[in-house]
């Protein structure tokens, strides 16, 4: 089995839905206890029915990741249910609510970082000390095209996932010495309720010239002709926290069906 993830255990953030779903899913597939985290116990049942099914551990805990007692106390927990070896930072948002996607308004440039990037750094700053005292641990951290392409995204949001990438970098030089690998996965447009939000600001913005909240268009704009699943991510999440995958930090790998070439 490539990925062979038997006996490891894995922390998804924002792993109750989307993306954050296939991750944990795929990761659960090759052996993985996997701990979820969400701001709330959506799908809980399906995390328990796959943990169920493939015959691994879970722990669901509600977990927002702006809240920095709520991370020390799940974390804690996390912990105590097992040695960590993999943390994926997915929990992410594209903007405030209520967003228009306009690129001035304060409110979404402040939660928008909060979340996707001062939120990923308190709970990656939970689990480092661990990590680095079990000389052991994979980090993979949710950019985006975005950070690549300006076209897919508001300008508070690019810069976010662009500031995932150079955290990414950093964080790969400072720990590699503790046999930590980190890495950021930059996945392309896929059907979540995330590009659903994102579509609807494109229309409050005026933008009528794109559908793309269909499998069909979705599928037209990419090279390999369909459209992304989060199992897709999910599966090159599960390469990267395996050992097949030690000799790769620092890197950002792109999984968007061709979509951005750089
Ligand atoms: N869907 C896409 O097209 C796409 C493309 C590139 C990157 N991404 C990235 O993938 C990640 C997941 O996105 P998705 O498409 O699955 O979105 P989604 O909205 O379906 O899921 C996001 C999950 O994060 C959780 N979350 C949001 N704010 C949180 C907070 N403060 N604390 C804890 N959890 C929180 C949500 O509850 C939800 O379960 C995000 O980081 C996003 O930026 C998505």
């Amino acid at each position: 089995m490539i990925a062979d993830l038997s006996g490891k255990t894995a922390i998804i953030t924002g792993g109750g839905q989307g993306l954050g779903l296939g991750i944990s899913t795929k990761i659960a597939g090759q052996g993985a206890n996997i701990i979820v985290t969400d701001l709330d116990d959506r799908n809980k049942s399906t995390v328990e029915e796959l943990a169920k099914t493939n015959n691994v551990d879970f722990l669901y805990l509600e977990m927002d990741v702006m809240n920095s007692e709520q991370i020390t106390e799940s974390m804690k927990k996390a912990i105590d249910f097992s040695k960590i070896d993999i943390l994926v930072n997915n929990a992410g948002v594209p903007g405030a609510p209520g967003s228009t996607g306009t690129r001035w308004r304060d409110e979404d440039w402040d939660f928008t970082w909060k979340v996707n990037v001062k939120g990923l750094h308190e709970v990656t700053e939970a689990i480092l000390p661990h990590m680095i005292e079990n000389k052991s641990g994979k980090i993979i951290n949710i950019s985006s095209v975005a950070a690549k392409a300006a076209k897919y995204a508001t300008a508070y949001y690019a810069t976010t996932k662009m500031a995932v990438i150079a955290y990414t970098q950093a964080l790969a030089r400072e720990f590699g010495s503790s046999n930590i690998n980190v890495n950021a996965i930059a996945p392309g447009r896929i059907l979540t309720q995330f590009h659903k939000d994102w579509v609807e600001n494109r229309k409050k913005l005026g933008d009528t010239t794109t559908d793309l909240f269909s499998k069909e268009s979705l599928s037209s704009v990419m090279p390999l002709g369909r459209a992304q699943s989060p199992e897709d991510i999910g599966a090159l999440a599960a390469f990267l926290a395996s050992e097949d995958a030690k000799n790769i930090t620092g890197q950002t790998i792109q999984c968007d069906g061709g979509q951005v070439m750089s």
